[in-house]
């Protein structure tokens, strides 16, 4: 029986990854959930799967929610202080990393420090400060296995091959909801649209950044981190289907990629129970009925985002959390109607452009990066406001 805490648990990873503890009820016990702010969600999770504590990081809803749970004997935790404690559970065997953003940093490095194993799906962190995440798993000896369906894919793609046999990682993009659009018709596009993703029912957040392609960039800082390859040896390939979710070639010229229907419990439930596969319910693969796969270069000039992540990559240090903080306050800027889709990007290149990038040698190093970015991403947003 694996012990596990889930950091987000109410959102969309969270929730598949529920699915899964459910459906293997013998291999898998939550002893911890942590959420934002919904404190209802929560309380219908904590009274099904009954973890020995739970955590909001917001502190009304936590007061909330314990007046609602005196019934029960769950620990409530709240904060920031109150996700670090969760996060490092004494009796957890495995935490799931889902929450979205940057705000997953400090609990899912509480957690590798504590030597717990982790699924990483929130992929910020590592954008923020992936060198000394994975530092910090050497040293506490524990793995980070990716969640991400293209990490996932890499990583499947890697096993029983020498790294040093790598020539390339190409990470697979669907193009999102906008491909097909002129820069022009970007400009008046409305969350709604940007929020109808093609092939993936994600968490806002992260289908805005598939819509400005910025979540390639996030991906491309992510794989360079979790798998010690540089940007030079890491490309983007869009394919729009979501059916090869990522490909390795090796230097005899083979290329070993993963496919599967676009489902997240697939990399989920690999990364839980690595090496295991479990026997999932999704429907076989149907290429005959698929027909054709197609791929095609991403474009950078209507999408600048994903050219950002490489050049926040390729300057280093805190650049790459200047960049994913930025991308935060505009994403949520743009979500409430304050700037237009093609202002995300300039707010994103005005907040690097403003940074003067130090190393990263302390966690403290990344968090002031991160507020630092988010004031003058804020002052760039305002300037724009409509
Ligand atoms: N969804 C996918 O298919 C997918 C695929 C690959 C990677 N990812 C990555 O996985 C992460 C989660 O994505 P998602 O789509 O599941 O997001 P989501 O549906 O928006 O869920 C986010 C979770 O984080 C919690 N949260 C939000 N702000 C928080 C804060 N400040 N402090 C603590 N917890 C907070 C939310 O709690 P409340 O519900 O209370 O707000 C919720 O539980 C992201 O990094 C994303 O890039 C997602």
């Amino acid at each position: 029986m694996k012990h596990i805490v889930i950091l987000g648990s109410t959102g969309s990873i969270g929730t598949n990854t529920l699915d899964i503890v459910a459906k293997f009820p013998d291999r898998f016990k939550v002893v911890g959930l942590t959420a934002g702010t919904k404190d209802d969600v929560l309380e219908e999770q904590l009274r099904r799967f009954k973890p020995a504590a739970v955590a909001l990081a917001d502190e009304q809803a936590a007061t909330r929610l314990r007046a609602r749970c005196q019934d029960t004997s769950v620990r409530i935790y709240s904060g920031v202080e109150g996700l670090r404690q969760v996060a490092q559970w004494p009796e957890a065997d495995l935490v799931i990393s889902a929450i979205v953003g940057g705000a997953g940093l400090v609990p899912t490095l509480a957690a590798i420090r504590a030597d717990k194993p982790v699924a990483l799906a929130n992929k910020e962190p590592m954008v923020m400060a992936g060198q000394l995440m994975q530092e910090e798993a050497r040293r506490h000896g524990v793995k980070i296995f990716p969640v991400d369906s293209e990490h996932s894919a890499i990583f499947q793609s890697m096993e029983g091959h020498r790294r040093e046999d790598i020539r390339r990682l190409i990470l697979t993009a669907s193009g999102g909801p906008l491909w097909e659009l002129s820069r022009e018709q970007m400009a008046r596009v409305k969350p709604e649209q940007a929020l109808r993703h093609p092939n993936w029912k994600m968490g806002a957040k992260i289908t805005i950044d598939s819509a400005t392609l910025m979540n390639k960039g996030l991906e491309v800082v992510e794989a360079r981190w979790l798998f010690d390859v540089p940007a030079s040896q890491i490309e983007v390939l869009v394919h729009r289907e979501s059916i090869v979710h990522s490909l390795v070639e090796y230097r005899d010229g083979s290329v070993i990629a993963q496919l599967g229907t676009p489902d997240m419990r697939t990399p989920i439930s690999y990364a839980m129970q690595y090496p295991e596969r479990l026997p999932l319910d999704q429907p076989s693969l149907d290429l005959a009925r698929i027909g054709k796969l197609t791929f095609q270069e991403p474009d950078h000039d209507r999408f600048p985002c994903l050219r950002l992540g490489y050049e926040a990559l390729r300057i280093g240090g805190t650049m790459p959390a200047a960049l994913n903080a930025a991308n935060e306050v505009a994403v949520a800027a743009y979500l409430q109607g304050g700037i237009g889709f093609l202002e995300i990007a300039e707010v994103i290149e005005g907040t690097m452009a403003a940074h003067t990038p130090r190393p990263i040698t302390a966690l403290e190093d990344a968090l002031e990066t991160d507020r630092w970015a988010r004031e003058k991403a804020d002052s760039l947003v305002h300037a724009r406001a409509r």
